[in-house]
């Protein structure tokens, strides 16, 4: 039993072999934490680690005792009041104006394996021996209102869920204004904060930083997770590297705004919360309804970066994706977006899908412009109904034809965005949210659908099942083209704007929801300008997600060194795309860009038709390549050996389940003269298994490869007679495949 409750210390451990997380109910009734990180043995008491100091100036609770202070002791789940003065984990208005509350223990529950939450993502398990879960219940008995604190431990992963539900069971109506996931204090400061941050093109590059006293946070306000902060972040010792050491990583199952940050006060506590961001929100319950906060996962690894990264890779493969592509290799797919942009018909899509076929590719996916007046990108979003002029067999006949090459097809939608200049926004005006005492801003030239209002979401789901109904597709890419700026929603009232961020995140998952029970074939690739939508919550509707609008292969090397921190390379839209990049015009070799994007749900996004016959070659050796080793590729065991922010030399490698194939991806972005020796340590071989090596042919012992290296030293450049033959200069790779 991964869960023990203590009567007589009303002390909780949630352990397995890896990972501890304790906390008792304190004397006033309240939960305060105890500890958090690598495996304790399971005792009774715990009490030695609840420290209480006698501390000048503390609001202290029971009279005549100094040392019981809220102020100094380490909480479970805060709130304002009672004498601790950071940032609560919750703040709630009561009808009197007051924020002052005090939930008290009352009951808990354990069980074997976990419930899901409703309209929310959430982990799961297929048998109940892969997790536990407890429920604690809170009552504030002035107002009545209760809390529950949800955690799950996985069995076999060194993960805790967690997650908050408030209900008002109370006769006055209670106003959330701040509902975080959870809250960890942990006993020190001695740690350094991890984040994924960035920008379009530039998404969820890693920023590492010392914590300071204060507050230091990630978040977005923009309606969507973002490509400028992802919903993530992770605690690191000072001498915790990418293959040992301590750390933790705390993510959110949510796609809306969040916050995620750490309080340091002024005792070296760090209080790590994570949750919706509580700016602009509030929420009114009435007795009897609920609030439910989206899930939080933590990761706790003593084996560095890589390891919380391997972790929350298992968990979210196994136990977060679902449907008929969980744990399965991902098709190869043609899009054809920088291929033709707005400009094709049917007789130029078949012929790029015509050539894409004859290479192995396996699925074509047609791009935005396919629909309405959709010419460029002024018009025509909403407009759900296929362009004739283009497409005059409809989506159905293209479909065929595209089944007929022996290919499956793809469609890219957008479904939460109005251009003006469509029938939709003439029809429905309404039905955008903007606030209409003033001039929205647009962006790209588009406007946000209010999904917080039910019928909307009902009318897109009715336009798209008339799409897809009978036309055969088989994969959808549903993209996400503009921030949030004015989140205002005609249909609720003054009292209710404050629900209208998180509805409308409500409104997507279940419009995910009804199109994967009505399609459970279809394969969901999420969208938004590129990452900008690439979190935890996403991958619970769609298996994979578009990693970045940027496909230069040297600025993906940073990107996905970076999405590899939280997420699989199964998930990861990786595609080839043409010279000069159409992102920063730079000309890399054509393997290097294959070899970049090999590590993902890969694919190609170039018009095939203009490649040379040499080309063509190369497109079709690397098709059968990846479909030889795509199962190593998406969900061996992923590793990051040299970091593309710290070196000229990135390189990573998957290893097999088995131990029996492995694949380093060795690249340099400049070549350098006449410099010294390279050998790079593996990780994860069979010490005693023999490998050949893919390059020269070698057999070399693992143990070999892990502790004396892989030499990876080539010539030295710029000597007399050395001539540049193509993959000796700029931009190189290498792929090593050790086999067993
Ligand atoms: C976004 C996506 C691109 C492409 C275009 C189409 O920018 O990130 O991949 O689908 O939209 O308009």
């Amino acid at each position: 039993m991964p869960i023990h409750y203590h009567e007589n210390t009303r002390t909780f451990h949630l352990f397995n072999a890896s990972v501890s997380y304790i906390f008792t109910i304190l004397e006033n009734g309240t939960p305060g934490s105890l500890y958090y990180g690598a495996r304790l043995t399971d005792k009774d008491d715990y009490s030695e680690l609840l420290e209480m100091k006698r501390r000048a100036n503390a609001p202290c609770t029971y009279e005549g005792n100094l040392l019981f202070s809220l102020e100094h002791l380490k909480q479970e789940y805060p709130l304002y009041g009672h004498g601790d003065l950071r940032y609560p984990a919750c703040s709630m208005r009561r009808e009197n104006g007051s924020h002052i509350f005090e939930f008290r223990y009352i009951s808990h529950v354990i069980y074997s394996g976990k419930h899901g939450i409703n309209g929310l993502p959430a982990i799961w398990c297929s048998t109940t021996d892969e997790m536990e879960s407890l429920e604690v219940e809170l009552e504030d008995a002035n107002s009545g209102t209760r809390l529950t604190l949800y955690y799950t431990i996985c069995s076999d992963l060194p993960v805790i869920a967690r997650h908050t539900r408030i209900t008002q069971a109370g006769a006055s109506a209670v106003t959330i204004e701040r509902v975080m996931s959870c809250n960890v204090d942990l006993i020190d400061d001695a740690w350094e904060m991890v984040q994924l941050n960035g920008a379009w093109s530039r998404e969820r590059h890693v920023t590492t930083m010392p914590l300071r006293p204060g507050i230091q946070s990630v978040y977005s306000m923009r309606g969507h997770s973002s490509a400028q902060f992802n919903p993530f972040l992770a605690l690191k010792r000072k001498e915790c590297t990418e293959t040992q050491g301590e750390c933790m990583g705390f993510t959110l199952l949510y796609s809306g705004s969040f916050l995620a940050g750490v309080e340091v006060d002024n005792y070296h506590v760090s209080r790590v919360q994570i949750g919706i961001h509580p700016d602009c929100f509030e929420w009114t319950l009435q007795q009897g309804e609920s609030f439910e906060t989206p899930e939080a996962v933590y990761v706790y690894s003593e084996d560095g970066l890589n390891g919380m990264s391997q972790a929350f890779h298992t968990l979210f493969n196994r136990h977060l994706v679902r449907g008929k592509y969980r744990m399965k290799e991902r098709p190869i797919l043609i899009n054809n977006w920088e291929a033709t942009y707005f400009d094709f018909d049917e007789e130029k899509i078949v012929r790029i899908a015509e050539t894409a076929a004859q290479a192995g590719i396996e699925l074509f996916v047609l791009d935005d412009g396919w629909f309405g007046n959709r010419n460029d990108d002024h018009r025509g979003l909403g407009d759900w109904y296929v362009n004739l002029q283009k497409l005059p067999h409809g989506i159905s006949g293209l479909s065929q034809r595209i089944h007929s090459l022996g290919m499956q097809f793809g469609l890219w939608i957008e479904p939460e965005m109005v251009n003006r200049d469509s029938n939709l926004y003439r029809t429905h005006p309404e039905w955008v949210m903007v606030d209409p005492d003033y001039v929205p801003c647009h962006g790209r030239n588009q406007y946000v659908l209010d999904f917080s209002r039910k019928e909307v979401v009902d009318y897109i789901f009715k336009c798209l099942d008339q799409v897809l109904d009978g036309a055969d597709v088989n994969y959808i890419k549903w993209d996400m083209n503009r921030t949030m700026s004015e989140v205002y929603s005609r249909s609720h009232s003054s009292l209710q704007q404050g629900r209208v961020m998180h509805e409308y995140i409500l409104g997507v998952y279940d419009l995910y929801e009804r199109l994967i029970q009505k399609y459970p074939d279809i394969l969901f690739e999420s969208c938004a300008s590129g990452g900008g939508r690439f979190d935890a919550g996403m991958l619970y509707y769609a298996p994979q997600a578009w990693t970045s609008d940027n496909s230069d292969a040297v600025e993906r090397l940073k990107i996905q060194y970076g999405t590899s921190y939280v997420y699989p390379p199964s998930c990861m839209g990786a595609h080839v795309s043409a010279v000069p990049n159409h992102q920063v015009f730079r000309n890399t070799p054509f393997n290097t860009r294959a070899n970049t994007a090999f590590y993902g749900a890969f694919g190609y996004e170039l018009d095939l038709s203009k490649l040379t016959e040499d080309e063509l070659e190369q497109v079709r050796q690397q098709v059968t390549f990846m479909k030889k080793y795509r199962s190593v590729f998406q969900y061996g065991t992923f590793y990051r050996l040299s970091s593309p922010f710290e070196s000229n030399e990135t390189v990573w490698m998957s290893v097999s389940q088995d131990q029996k194939t492995a694949i380093v991806g060795y690249y340099r972005v400049l070549n350098e003269v006449n410099v010294g020796y390279r050998r790079i340590r593996l990780k994860g071989l069979n010490p005693d298994e023999q490998y050949r090596i893919s390059m020269d042919g070698r057999w070399i012992e693992g143990r070999e490869l892990m502790k004396a290296g892989l030499v990876t030293s080539d010539y030295t450049s710029g000597e007399n007679g050395e001539i540049y033959n193509g993959s000796n200069g700029d931009f190189i790779s290498r792929l090593y495949v050790l086999e067993a």
